[in-house]
């Protein structure tokens, strides 16, 4: 049974509210309750002095009410009074000070200091509550970002990795290549983490790429660290322990997620899908949950799951339409979550998240959004078997957080997007119908039909070889343009055309190219079909490629420009620009058809298709992501489906 949760925060409210509040979601169905990842300042008010009796007493409510706890460490909230007494514990910004207090998460990851007192608080958790049958799992800290402090603990472990992974410093020029602009470290006191220049902001561009690079690959591991550090202490106690964290994306939250995750049982998710719609962005929610079950390969949870309009970040978002909460959970449930906790039960009505609207309003009576999660429930209990079941996809699409931090770093031609090259191409198979996992890039790729390797700026001879011997055994592999541009040290490859070590599968190279910016210019397919395309131009020659598109305009006419090599089984195609939607749709929809692969060629845009099967059954689900009402044929029947509705076909009929 997929499980439902709600994300609770009792120690934000008066006791005389605990009962009915817990009572209210027993009834409602909720299976998991998730307490305690902002309650330190509570739980231990001043350094030493505990203060569990109201959490044990939470605990005890919730389980008498037949549901279960997820309990999260709360260490991304320290209290003032230990940043305050230790400032080492506190972290330091991209101008190498310490931050200013009074939001939250500002604990430096490697604070010997902050671990100490973390270890503490955990333990002190851990001695009270785990393998205790009441908790269902937990949560290690909140939204955990990577780790980019500046203080001089997180400049000393920067050292240490440094000199862990060259020894000399010697070693260390030669790699970041330091002769240029005098960089040259001549004392190990002289290595420090990239601090902003005074007044310019923080601007990656400017620094050695092969040292950001590697500071970036220290400040992942720090991260990965962090976590390691607290569910080593959690299974110390409880070796059986369900342990995940929530992650998210955008600005600081992509700490290499896959390392991250390494020591989790669970990938877990914050789901805030878009409450308005963009025409121009390929905005599919879905490639956030695809993102996430790769992470592990396997089925996910959402730790907070979209409960009302949202506020504090920004002004107040609008309201959830219709059918939004509802449709939106089932849309992450097509795609591998287990578990559905919302964010959060009622509304605070204290804190910069007053207005960060939960389930219930601050008026705390029934409305639309609680009547929505007991449909959902509803609907939930007609499909017992469907966690046992997951996403199948013959599609994979490659990730390398060595991409994402290179493309951070340098950026190549206005609006080229490393994050926008994956939608792109998973916005292309949602639109035909087709699953797709989205996974690391070393990932082993056995029974993928296609695998994507959207712009492996740093090119790690390992994943070559794994996709040469992928298409030799008769898989299509898809690389785009700003492949094999650099080696594993973040340093230019000279003395090879591109894609560099990808140009002999691709069977062409790359002869000159033209980062055009938002400049836009056209391509002619094979299958006579114009297409736009901007931000680079690659101009490809064959080798022993045939083209499969041309540019069409001046001054490229007529160069190739995508191009389609037949390679042992397989074939491989390289990309040299970049497209709008319709390019990857038409060549996404080509490759379907010619390789036979099921798919749907006219689903109507906006609708996505998924499959989950396993032992539970198999299960269809048709989601409308749009705000216009859509039909379509499945099977000689027309379905129609309502703004943001889901329908489910399973083994038993319609859901
Ligand atoms: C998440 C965070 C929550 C809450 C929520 C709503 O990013 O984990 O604690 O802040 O956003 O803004």
């Amino acid at each position: 049974m997929i499980q439902i949760g709600i994300d609770y925060y009792p120690e934000q409210w008066d006791r005389s509210m605990w009962e009915p509040d817990i009572a209210k979601m027993a009834e409602m169905g909720v299976d998991v309750v998730r307490v305690a990842e902002f309650a330190w300042g509570v739980l231990e008010p001043e350094d030493g002095r505990f203060e569990f009796g109201w959490l044990d007493d939470a605990v005890d409510l919730i389980a008498s009410h037949g549901m279960r706890v997820i309990l999260g460490t709360p260490t991304n909230c320290a209290p003032r009074w230990m940043y305050v007494d230790h400032p080492d514990t506190v972290q330091w910004d991209r101008d190498g000070r310490p931050t200013n207090l009074g939001i939250r998460g500002h604990r430096c990851q490697e604070s010997a200091t902050f671990r100490d007192y973390a270890s503490r608080i955990i333990r002190e958790m851990c001695k009270r509550y785990a393998g205790r049958p009441e908790i269902a799992a937990w949560q290690i800290d909140n939204e955990i970002e990577i780790n980019h402090c500046t203080c001089p603990t997180c400049t000393a472990a920067f050292k240490a990795w440094v000199k862990a992974r060259y020894g000399t410093l010697d070693a260390v020029n030669a790699a970041w290549g330091t002769e240029v602009w005098s960089g040259q470290l001549t004392d190990w006191g002289q290595l420090t983490p990239p601090l902003m220049r005074q007044g310019e902001g923080f601007q990656p561009d400017w620094y050695n790429p092969a040292y950001y690079l590697d500071y970036e690959r220290f400040c992942a591991s720090s991260t990965a660290g962090y976590v390691r550090f607290q569910t080593d202490i959690i299974r110390e106690y409880d070796p059986d322990a369900t342990i995940t964290t929530n992650t998210c994306f955008g600005g600081d939250m992509m700490p290499g997620f896959h390392e991250e995750c390494a020591s989790l049982d669970v990938a877990s998710y914050d789901n805030y899908p878009p409450v308005t719609f963009s025409a121009d962005e390929p905005h599919s929610n879905a490639f956030g949950l695809d993102f996430v079950r790769g992470f592990k390969r396997r089925d996910f949870w959402i730790m907070e799951e979209l409960g009302g309009q949202m506020g504090c970040w920004g002004p107040i978002s609008p309201a959830l339409a219709p059918n939004m909460l509802e449709g939106y959970s089932l849309q992450a449930v097509a795609h591998g979550a287990d578990l559905l906790s919302f964010f959060r039960w009622r509304t605070a009505s204290t804190g910069a998240e007053m207005f960060c609207h939960g389930l219930l309003d601050h008026a705390n009576i029934p409305n639309s959004r609680t009547r929505a999660l007991e449909s959902l429930v509803a609907r939930l209990k007609t499909m017992p078997g469907l966690d046992d079941t997951e996403p199948v996809s013959k599609v994979a699409m490659l990730y390398g957080a060595d991409q994402e931090f290179s493309f951070r770093d340098q950026r190549q031609s206005d609006g080229f997007a490393y994050w926008d090259q994956l939608r792109l191409f998973h916005d292309a198979c949602m639109n035909l119908g087709v699953g797709v996992d989205v996974i690391e890039q070393s990932s082993d790729l056995a029974g993928y039909e296609v695998v994507i390797v959207p712009s492996m700026i740093v090119c790690d001879p390992e994943v070559v070889s794994h996709l040469e011997a992928a298409a030799k055994a008769g898989a299509t592999v898809v690389v785009t343009c700003r492949s094999g541009v650099k080696d594993m040290n973040g340093n230019c490859v000279v003395g090879r055309p591109l894609p560099g070590l990808l140009a002999d599968m691709c069977g062409c190279h790359v002869l000159e190219y033209d980062p055009i910016g938002r400049a836009r210019r056209q391509v002619r397919t094979v299958h006579d079909t114009t297409l736009a395309v901007t931000s680079w131009c690659d101009l490809v020659e064959c080798d022993t490629a045939g083209v499969w598109a041309s540019y069409e305009d001046r001054p490229y006419d007529g160069i190739p420009a995508i191009t389609c090599n037949a390679y042992g089984k397989g074939f491989v195609y390289y990309v040299g620009t970049v497209g709008d939607r319709d390019l990857y749709r038409t060549l996404m929809g080509s490759i379907m058809r010619e390789r036979g692969m099921a798919h749907l060629d006219d689903l109507p845009a906006g609708v996505e298709v998924c499959e989950r099967s396993g032992e539970g059954g198999t299960y269809r689900f048709f989601f409308n992501d749009t705000m216009d009402e859509k039909g379509l044929m499945v099977d000689g029947h027309l379905v129609t489906l309502e703004p943001l509705g889901m329908a489910i076909e399973s083994d038993e009929g319609w859901k």
